[in-house]
């Protein structure tokens, strides 16, 4: 794709999954990347799987609810490839502690709203916020947020989740209004289901089934289906696509 070759782009949550496919796919493409992920063990494992097929990557381990970790994560990239050319909002908390908590207005505990408002909205408001200041100064960037098809509103639990992943939402629409004169595109992703690590983990054959029945696609998702989306918008092949944001599940929504 075109304008991702020795570029430096930092995905933020790349240890598993659709993070770990997107990070892979943008160094195939010849960029240099930065793996952060909470989970350094998994970050260490895609930038070695990177190094080995010959591209570039290293690995940082940062707490999208820490923002001093996050500016640790920015710091170390430039240090690293000597720039940042964009980002990927990817992490997000869907340990069963968390997210297994997270169900209908009235049965879900304040602290299950704290955890999944500071992670996954204000995590990727930290990552943005210390990235956007470097894009600007090299006249332009590019930013992925990943959001979910939840945040479409028709699941009737994970009520924290979902509005933390609707708020992100607009977050990547404020972005591109306010920069995107300044050479800065911000667009979303929201994945339908999607086997990673994680949802390999949890294999719930109920959730697998009702996608399916309301999808049309033979197949669930994979990361890389996802990866292709992301390293698109990332690239200069999407220098035309601001403030969008899609719907990426096998067709199981129609309408956004
Ligand atoms: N897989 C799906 O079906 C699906 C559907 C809709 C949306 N999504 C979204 O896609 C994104 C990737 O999900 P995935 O399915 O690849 O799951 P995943 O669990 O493989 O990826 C999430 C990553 O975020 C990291 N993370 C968690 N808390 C963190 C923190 N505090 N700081 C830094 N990193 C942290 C995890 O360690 C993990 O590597 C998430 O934002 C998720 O909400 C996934």
């Amino acid at each position: 794709m075109r304008g991702l070759r020795g570029k430096t782009f930092i995905v933020a949550g790349g240890a598993t999954g659709i993070g770990a496919g997107t990070a892979e796919r943008l160094a195939a493409e010849g960029a240099f990347v930065t793996v952060g992920d909470i989970n350094i063990q998994g970050a260490e494992a895609t930038a070695e799987r990177i190094g080995r097929s010959g591209g570039r990557a290293v690995a940082v381990e940062f707490d999208l609810s820490d923002d001093e970790s996050v500016r640790e994560l920015v710091g170390r990239t430039i240090a690293e490839f000597g720039a940042v050319d964009g980002l990927h909002n990817v992490g997000a908390d869907l340990s069963p502690d968390n997210i297994g908590r997270d169900t209908s207005l009235l049965d879900t505990d304040m602290d299950v709203w704290r955890r999944t408002l500071d992670v996954n909205l204000l995590g990727y408001v930290r990552t943005s916020r210390a990235v956007l200041p470097h894009l600007l100064e090299k006249g332009g960037g590019s930013i992925v947020i990943t959001s979910s098809g939840g945040s479409l509103g028709t699941d009737p639990s994970h009520v924290a989740y979902n509005a933390s992943k609707a708020a992100v939402n607009q977050l990547t629409r404020h972005i591109a209004v306010n920069w995107g004169g300044a050479g800065i595109r911000s667009n979303g992703v929201m994945p339908g289901l999607v086997m990673g690590e994680t949802q390999e983990q949890q294999n719930d054959l109920e959730l697998q089934q009702a996608f399916m029945a309301a999808a049309r696609t033979t197949r669930l998702g994979k990361p890389s289906d996802l990866a292709s989306v992301a390293a698109f918008l990332l690239s200069d092949e999407a220098e035309w696509i601001n403030g969008q944001v899609w719907y990426i599940g096998g067709a199981s929504h129609l309408r956004q």
